[in-house]
C-alpha cells in the first residue's frame, strides 16, 4: 500500500527520492509526490499518476539535502494531484508524509476549519500537517508528538520544517518505518525496497515510538523527546540467532540485485523461478536425518511444550490463508493434533476463544498485513502462544509472535505471491514433522518425510523446465470470462491458491470450489464456455474425483486437469498437466506449481501488469 522515502544528507534529495519511491511502485499506488528543504523552504511536486509521470514532471529548479516521497493509496478522497502527499501547513513550511489511517480525522477537520484553517484536500493525512504547525512546542520532535496526541489510528509517518532544516522527524504506529544508516547520511522508508541500494544497516521503529533523524544518526524516543529508547531486543523472540530487535542497528545480509528483475519479463515470473532455491534455502540446516525429525529452534519451545499442545489454529490473509489450511492439513496428518486455518482478516471480530494449550500460527510473506498483525495481538493479548511463519525478518509479525520459522524465500516484490508461499508449505511440513515426533509419528515415517523434502527442489524444477507446455494452456484459459478451480480434502486449497493466483492477475472470474460440492450447486453453471481446472492426485479419492470429471465433460465443460503420471481419467476428454509425485502429504504444494505458470502466461497473454494488478498491493497494511 502507500510507500514513503526519506533523506538527510550531503546528496541533492529528489533524485534518490525518486527511485527508493519506484521501488516502492509494487506495493501498489495511485499517485504520488517528493518534498524537498532547500535554501528557499519547502519545495513540493506531487501527482496522481505514475512515478515516471512525477518524474518527468519535476521543475527544473527542485534543489534541497532533506525530502520525504510517497506513494499514496487512496483511503481518504479520490486520487487526484491534491489528495497526493506530501501535505503542508498553510504557511508551507511544514511537509508530511503519512501511511495508515487517522480514525478521528473528521473530527479534527472539523476544529481546524473552526479555527479558519482552510483544507485543502480530502485526506487525514493534511490535518497532521496543520496540527504541526499549530503546535507551540520549540522543537520540531515537541511540534510533532504534540499532533500525534491529538489523533487516533494508525501511521507511519515523516515530517520535515523549513525552521529546523537539518532533520526529519518520523513516526510509527501500526505502519513500518524503517531508518537506513549511511556514510553521512540518513535515509528512512516504509519498505527496505527502497534502501538496499544505499545501505542495509537499519533500524526498525517499533509501534508507539519516534526518531529524529540527522544527517549523522538517529534517535528514537517514545513521546518525551528527552527520553531516548532502550536499544536491545523488545522480547526475547530471536528466532534461532537470526535477527535481533529493538534500536539496535541490524546490517541485513540482502543482495540488492533481490529487487531487481534483471532479464525477467517480471519479478513475478522471476521469482517463479527462483522457486527450487528458495524451497532449498528453507530447509538448510532444519532437517535431523538421523531421528527423522525437523530442527526448529527458532520456536522457542522445548519438547515438553512441543508435546503440551492440544490444538493448532493457522492465520493468515489470502494466499498465505490457503497455505495456512494445507499446513493445518499436514499437521492433522502427520502430528494427529486437530488443527484448521481461518482467515485472520475475520478472526478477531468474533471474540475468540484464546486456550493456552492451543498453538497459534500467523503465516505472512510481508509480516505486516494489518489483518493478521491485530490477530497476533488479539491472541497475545489473551494469554494466547502464537509463533510465525514469516517471510521478512524483523518485520512486525515477526517481533509480535512468541518465535517462528523464517521462510528464506528471499525478497519477494511480485503482488502475486509464489515463492514465499512455496516455502510457507515447506515450513508447515517442518512443523508439523517437529509436532508429529514428539507424538506418534515413527522414525520410519519422519525420514520418509524428509526424503519427501529433499526432493522437493528438484521436482520443483522439473515442472518448471515445461514452462511452455503450460503456457499454451493458460491461453486457452485466458477466453474464458469465467473458470473453476475444484480439489478435494488436500486438493481443496490448492483450488483455492490456483483461483486466488488466476483471478488477481488475469482478472478472470476464477471461482474454487470442494469437487465434492460441485453438484450441489454450480454444476448449473458449466458449459462449453466455462472451463474446469480439477486437482486429482493419485490418492485415496482419485476414483471419486475422476467419477466428477465425467460429470463436467457430460456437460461439455472443457477441462484441465492436474494429476500425477499414470492416473487413469477412463475417456474424459482433457488437458492433462502430470506433476511428479512425492509423498503423498507433500503432494498439494507440486500440484500448486502448474497452477502458478498457467495463471501468469493467461495474464500474460491478456496484456496485463503482472507485478502490479489493478486494486491490489502487495502488502495489506490498513483495514
Ligand atoms: C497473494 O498472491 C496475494 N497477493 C495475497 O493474497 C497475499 O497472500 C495476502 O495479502 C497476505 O499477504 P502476506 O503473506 O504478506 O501477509
Amino acid at each position: 500500500m502507500c510507500g514513503i522515502v526519506g533523506y538527510v544528507g550531503g546528496q541533492q534529495a529528489a533524485p534518490i527520492l525518486l527511485e527508493g519511491l519506484t521501488k516502492l511502485e509494487h506495493r501498489g499506488y495511485d499517485s504520488a509526490g517528493v518534498a524537498v528543504l532547500g535554501g528557499s523552504g519547502v519545495k513540493v511536486a506531487k501527482q496522481a499518476g505514475r512515478v515516471r509521470d512525477l518524474t518527468d514532471g519535476l521543475p527544473k529548479r527542485f534543489g534541497g539535502k532533506v525530502g520525504i516521497g510517497h506513494t499514496r493509496w487512496a483511503t481518504h478522497g479520490p486520487a487526484n494531484d491534491v489528495n497526493a502527499h506530501p501535505h503542508t501547513d498553510a504557511a508551507g513550511k511544514v511537509a508530511v508524509v503519512h501511511n495508515g489511517i487517522i480514525d478521528n480525522a473528521a473530527i479534527l477537520r472539523e476544529r481546524l476549519a473552526d479555527r479558519g484553517v482552510e483544507l485543502l484536500s480530502d485526506t487525514d493525512t493534511e490535518v497532521l500537517a496543520h496540527l504541526v504547525a499549530a503546535s507551540t512546542a520549540d522543537t520540531l520532535e515537541g511540534k510533532v508528538t504534540d499532533a500525534l496526541a491529538a489523533i487516533h489510528g494508525t501511521y507511519g509517518i515523516a515530517v520535515m520544517h523549513a525552521d529546523f532544516p537539518d532533520r526529519l522527524v518520523v513516526a510509527r504506529n501500526g505502519s513500518p518505518l524503517i531508518i537506513g544508516v549511511g556514510d553521512k547520511e540518513m535515509y528512512v522508508a516504509s519498505d527496505l525496497a527502497a534502501l538496499v541500494r544505499h545501505t542495509t544497516t537499519v533500524a526498525h521503529l517499533e509501534d508507539g515510538e519516534l526518531a529524529t533523524v540527522t544527517s549523522t544518526g538517529f534517535t528514537t524516543y517514545r513521546e518525551d523527546p528527552g527520553v531516548p529508547v532502550d536499544s536491545g531486543a523488545k522480547r526475547g523472540n530471536s528466532w534461532g540467532g537470526m535477527t535481533s530487535t529493538g534500536k539496535e542497528e541490524t546490517t541485513l545480509d540482502i543482495d540488492p540485485a533481490d529487487y531487481d528483475a534483471g532479464e525477467h519479463a517480471s519479478y513475478m515470473r522471476k521469482e517463479i523461478l527462483e522457486q527450487p532455491d528458495a524451497a532449498e534455502r528453507v530447509l538448510r540446516g532444519r532437517l535431523d536425518e538421523r531421528f527423522g525429525t525437523a530442527h526448529l529452534g527458532g520456536l522457542n519451545m522445548d519438547a515438553r511444550d512441543t508435546r503440551a499442545i492440544r490444538r493448532v489454529k493457522v492465520l493468515g490473509c489470502g494466499s498465505a490463508y490457503y497455505v495456512g489450511q494445507m499446513g493445518a492439513a499436514l499437521v492433522e496428518e502427520l502430528a494427529r493434533i486437530p488443527a484448521d486455518a481461518e482467515a485472520a482478516s475475520e478472526f478477531r471480530y468474533r471474540n475468540p476463544i484464546i486456550e493456552p494449550d492451543t498453538l497459534y500460527v500467523a503465516v505472512s510473506q510481508s509480516g505486516e498485513t494489518i489483518d493478521t498483525l491485530l490477530a497476533v495481538q488479539e491472541i497475545r493479548r489473551k494469554g494466547g502462544r502464537v509463533i510465525g511463519l514469516v517471510n521478512v525478518v524483523g518485520s512486525a509479525i515477526a517481533r509480535e509472535c512468541d518465535g517462528g520459522i523464517y521462510l528464506h524465500a528471499g525478497p519477494e516484490v511480485a503482488v502475486a505471491s509464489t515463492k514465499a508461499l512455496t516455502n510457507m508449505f515447506v515450513g508447515f511440513a517442518l512443523l508439523a514433522l517437529q509436532l508429529g515426533r514428539v507424538r506418534d509419528l515413527s522414525i520410519a515415517d519422519g525420514k520418509r518425510l524428509i526424503s519427501g523434502l529433499l526432493a522437493l527442489p528438484g521436482q520443483i524444477a522439473e515442472i518448471l523446465e515445461r514452462e511452455d507446455e503450460l503456457a499454451d494452456v493458460a491461453v486457452q484459459l485466458a477466453e474464458a470470462d469465467s473458470l473453476f478451480f475444484v480439489g478435494r480434502v488436500r486438493g481443496f486449497p490448492v483450488a483455492r491458491e490456483g483461483a486466488q493466483k488466476f483471478k488477481e492477475i488475469s482478472y478472470r472470474h476464477a471461482e474454487a470450489y470442494q469437487t465434492s460440492e460441485l453438484k450441489h450447486g454450480p454444476l448449473a453453471l458449466i458449459s462449453p464456455e466455462v472451463p474446469t481446472v480439477a486437482v486429482v492426485p493419485e490418492d485415496e479419492l482419485t476414483d471419486r474425483n475422476v467419477g466428477a470429471l465425467h460429470e463436467i465433460a457430460a456437460r461439455r465443460g472443457p477441462l484441465v486437469v492436474v494429476t500425477h503420471k499414470g492416473v487413469d481419467l477412463g475417456d474424459v476428454e482433457a488437458t492433462r498437466i502430470d506433476v511428479p509425485r512425492n509423498e503423498r502429504e507433500l503432494d498439494p504444494i507440486l500440484l500448486t506449481l502448474p497452477l502458478q505458470l498457467l495463471a501468469y502466461h493467461a495474464a500474460r497473454h491478456l496484456g496485463h501488469d503482472i507485478d502490479k494488478p489493478r486494486n491490489l498491493a502487495k502488502s495489506v497494511t490498513v483495514e
